[in-house]
Order: structure tokens, then sequence, then C-alpha cells
């Protein structure tokens, strides 16, 4: 496919650039008045169309951006139904902290899901990867942790692999069997901690059917030892780790990231100075903030502005789950970044494309328009100019997702 006249070629990284940090986010590399042909599902030349090498097109993008697809690299979005009326309560004084304590919040999506069959689960989360698609994501994280059990994590990476298999979106998994105390382990959590490493693990390594482990290492939930021993696990049998951390207390949860050297320590909305210290020394871990839970939990959001300018490199994603942001929507997630934490369009297009994917393992393919890498792209509807994209919330304004 010849696509021309682009207004901007958005997101031309270097081929050997797999994450930005720091002040270099906003710079992301424009070819204006562009075009680029895609041949066989791979970027296979772009460039300004003052050397455009031939004689026909097939599609106009005049007044159009391209870009990369959006990668988010974090979502539960398998899950059995919403749990609107926490979102009631919510407005009427509890809080998330207070739902999980009288049994609600993430248990509440376990027993649901346990008496869900796999097809229903597949059917539901299909329809969800759908609408993701529609607003421009191409690469997507899946994670667990509704089952806490065996059998019913098993059954949503199944689910997940299933997506992989039936959809044309990349698809990550990640098994977050830490992600509650299920309600048999009920004080009991060192026993959960201990049937986690004896048997999910194992049983999930040999399947070979998630790619990266995850723990809600926070207060109330997973202490900084037992997401050790969890991270430690996994490792044994090479899978590397991404962790929930730092959203209702700085417990350490970066810290042990850092040096368990996690692919990503997401959430971040209460970060303290040894946080950033420890982000600092390690690259490989991606900051990830997730501002539509901020949003939709009424909690501070995520000190972006304070990351990129200490130097560090920043992930959005958007946390898609029916506690905390019942919401894939990339596009919301970058108004969000910027009017409530002053991150710049170009910042947030960044941290949705290139940090993104390298926060899933994915930026050697996926996040930059590169000849020769996965044409995984969407172009916009005609606009104005391309911070119109973020500056236009509640609209999509993507025309066309093209994997
Ligand atoms: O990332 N913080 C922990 N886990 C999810 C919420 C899951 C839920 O409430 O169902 C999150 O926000
Ligand atoms: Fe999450």
């Amino acid at each position: 496919m010849i696509i021309t006249n682009i207004k901007g070629i958005v997101g031309c990284w270097q081929a050997d650039c797999e994450r930005v940090a720091g002040a270099e986010m906003a710079q992301i590399p424009i070819v204006e008045n562009g075009y680029l042909i895609v041949e066989e599902g791979v970027v296979h030349d772009f460039g300004s169309m003052d050397n455009f090498p031939f004689e026909r097109e097939d599609f106009d993008a005049t007044g159009r951006y391209l870009l990369p697809a959006f990668c988010d690299s974090h979502t539960h979005l398998i899950y059995a139904a919403p749990r609107a009326s926490e979102w009631v309560d919510r407005i009427k004084g509890l809080s998330y902290e207070d739902i999980a304590r009288r049994g609600g919040g993430i248990l509440n999506s376990v027993d649901a899901l346990r008496a869900k069959s796999e097809e229903e689960l597949y059917a539901d989360a299909l329809c969800r990867v759908a609408e993701i698609r529609q607003t421009g994501t191409g690469a997507v994280e899946i994670k667990s942790g509704y089952g806490l059990d065996l059998e019913n994590e098993l059954k949503m990476l199944r689910v997940a692999a299933r997506l992989r298999e039936s959809t044309d979106l990349t698809i990550r998994t990640t098994l977050l069997a830490a992600h509650a105390v299920p309600r048999e382990y009920q004080g009991n959590r060192e026993g959960y901690v201990d049937y986690i490493i004896r048997d999910i693990i194992p049983s999930v390594a040999a399947q070979g059917i998630a790619d990266y482990v995850d723990v809600f290492c926070d207060e109330g939930f997973f202490t900084v030892a037992d997401t050790e021993r969890i991270l430690d696990k996994a490792l044994q049998y090479g899978i590397r780790g991404k962790i929930h951390s730092n959203e209702l207390a700085a417990i350490g949860g970066v810290e042990l990231a850092c040096t368990k050297g996690c692919l990503s320590a997401d959430h971040l909305e209460r970060m303290n100075q040894a946080a950033f210290e420890a982000f600092a020394r390690s690259p490989q871990t991606m900051p990830t903030a997730l501002p539509a839970a901020s949003f939709f939990l009424g909690i501070p959001y995520t000190p972006i502005r304070g990351m990129i300018d200490r130097g560090l490199a920043v992930a959005l994603a958007s946390d898609f789950n029916p506690g905390s942001a019942p919401s894939g929507n990339m596009q919301f997630v970058g108004t969000l970044a910027c009017t409530q934490a002053s991150m710049l369009p170009t910042e947030a297009l960044t941290a949705s494309t290139l940090n993104s994917a390298a926060a899933m393992g994915l930026s050697h393919s996926h996040g930059a328009i590169r000849r020769g890498a996965p044409a995984a792209l969407l172009i916009t509807k005609i606009m104005p100019c391309l911070d119109y994209l973020y500056y236009n919330f509640g609209s999509n304004n993507i025309a066309h997702t093209l994997l």
C-alpha cells in the first residue's frame, strides 16, 4: 500500500533507539509532507513527498498524520463483569481500599470470573480488543489476576493466548496471580505466596503461556518480601517481572523492581526520593504512569513532569480494568497526562508508542516508524495540528488502525 501526502509521519526514531528519556521525549522525529509504503505487512520505505518515487498512490492522506499504533503496556482487559456499583459507592464516599477491605474490589471480579466459562470470557474480551483497536491501539499487554488459583489463572492466560491467535494486535501476556489474596487464603497471605511459587509459576512456565510475571506490591496487598520471592521464582524460569507499585503507598516496590531488572514499574502515584533514585540507576525498568486510574479513583497523578525533568523515561498505559480504569482509550490517557500531569503532547506520544513498547519488551519492533518493522500504524482524521489528537478529548481522532 502506498500512502501519500501525509501531513506528518510521526515517531521516525532511529533503528537502534529502543526508549527515550528526559528532554528527548518531546523531540519526536517527524517527516512533514511524506509518503509511506507498506509491503506484506512491513514498512518498506517512507520519506518526503519531494522524493516520492512512484506515479501511483493507494491512500491520499492529505491533512492527516501517520503514527506508530499505540502500545498499551498495562491492561487487565479480560474480566467477567463491570463493577459500576462500586464506582457509585466511591462517589458516595468509600475509598478503593475501603471497598477492598470489605471483600469487594478485585475479589468481586475474582468471584465473577471463576463463574464464567473460557468461551464467555473470550467473547467479552474480544469486544474490548476490537474497541481499543478502533481508538488506535496496535499492541497490548494483558494480565491475568482475577483467577487467583491455578485453574482460573490458566483460564485467563488461555483467553489471552486465543486473542493473540485470533486478532491482528500484538499481544503480550502477564501472570498476575499476586493481584490480591483470594478468599480461601484470607489471613494466610504467606500461604498464598507459597502456593504461587510452588504451583502456579511452575505450571504457567511449563506451558509457556505468560511472557511476564507481575505483583501488586503495595500497602494492604503484597509486601516487598513477598514480591521478591515471586520475582525470583519467575526469574528462575527466565520470566521477567513487571510490577504494580507506589499506588497506595511508597513501600519500596520501585526499588525492588529496579534491583530485579523488571521491565516496568507501574502506577507510581506515590513517588519518593528513593524511588526516583532507583529509576535513575536502572534504565532497563520503564516507569509507567496510568493516569486513567488516577482520574477514575480520584487519587494523585503520577508526577510525570518531575520524572521527565529529572531525565527519566516515562511510558503511558491505560490500565484498562473494571475497578480503577474501565477504559482502554489511549487518546484519553494522553489527554489526562497532558492536562493533569503537565506532559507535552509530543512527550505523551513518545510515552504511548516507543516507551510503552519498551515496557512490554517490544520496542525492537513496535512504537516507531522504521524501515523493515511491522506496519503497526495509525492514520488520524484530518487534524489542524498534531496536538489536536489530545486537545480534542472525548472524540476518536483515529481514522484507521493498520495492523
Ligand atoms: O492496576 N492496582 C491494582 N490493580 C488494578 C486494579 C484492579 C481492579 O480494581 O480490578 C490496577 O489499578
Ligand atoms: Fe493494573
